[in-house]
């Protein structure tokens, strides 16, 4: 991939990994934004940065399928090298997929293959779970069911809640996924199959900084 790879970024919500991923934008570069919401935190993130909006809305679309293929074709337009969901709530189209297979990675709040799908902190303090964390991904048709690329943990105190956990997690998030987007838009961490290729880089510095790999 170039060495300023185009990332564009889908949000639904406040956007605080979006705002990491411009803040440290290094060997990638953030040239649109897409969200399925006309409040999304991550629209505010983006205008302040001078970032290029879309927004796709449910409600202008008579069917799922029709919004969907909206979503495709608002991303399409953007000719990106690389997708990075960051709180993007919406299960995409297969066809989605399929077009940016490889070039597609999201961001989970939990260890994956634990607590995929929602509220997972409390599901995690439920478990009586010793660590947590989170999980960049390439993103497949399932729900959270992606090749794993990366993963940064935390332990779990005693007197955690599930906010307290969270705030724990959210830090170590904006550290992996600048890290991880940064290595899959250069190539130094790329997909064949379903099998995660690392550089020998990506390696050494997956491991300085603590992240986990496959
Ligand atoms: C993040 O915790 C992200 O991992 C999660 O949504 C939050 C978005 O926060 N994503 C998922 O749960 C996807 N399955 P943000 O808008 O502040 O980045």
């Amino acid at each position: 991939m170039r060495e300023d790879g185009k990332v564009t970024v889908l949000v639904s919500g406040r956007g605080s990994n979006l705002k990491a991923l411009i803040q440290q934008q290094s060997g990638y570069h953030i040239h649109h934004v897409i969200s399925d919401k006309a409040d999304a935190g991550g629209l505010v993130i983006a205008h302040e940065a001078h970032i290029p909006t879309t927004v796709v809305l449910r409600e202008s679309h008579n069917s799922i399928g029709s919004f969907k293929n909206a979503i495709l074709s608002a991303v399409q337009e953007t000719e990106p090298t690389l997708v990075a969901l960051a709180g993007f709530m919406v299960l995409l189209h297969p066809a989605f997929v399929e077009t940016f297979y490889g070039r597609l990675i999201n961001i989970h709040p939990s260890l994956l293959p634990n607590f995929s799908g929602l509220n997972t902190h409390a599901r995690a303090l439920e478990a009586g779970a010793s660590e947590h964390g989170c999980t960049v991904h390439f993103v497949d048709t399932g729900m959270d069911t992606g090749p794993l690329i990366a993963q940064a943990k935390v332990a779990i105190l005693a007197d955690d809640t599930p906010d307290t956990l969270a705030a724990r997690v959210i830090v170590q998030e904006h550290a992996l996924y600048s890290w991880t987007t940064k290595h899959v838009a250069q190539g130094s961490i790329r997909l064949e199959g379903r099998t995660v290729l690392y550089s020998e880089l990506a390696r050494t510095e997956a491991a300085s900084r603590n992240f986990s790999i496959f």
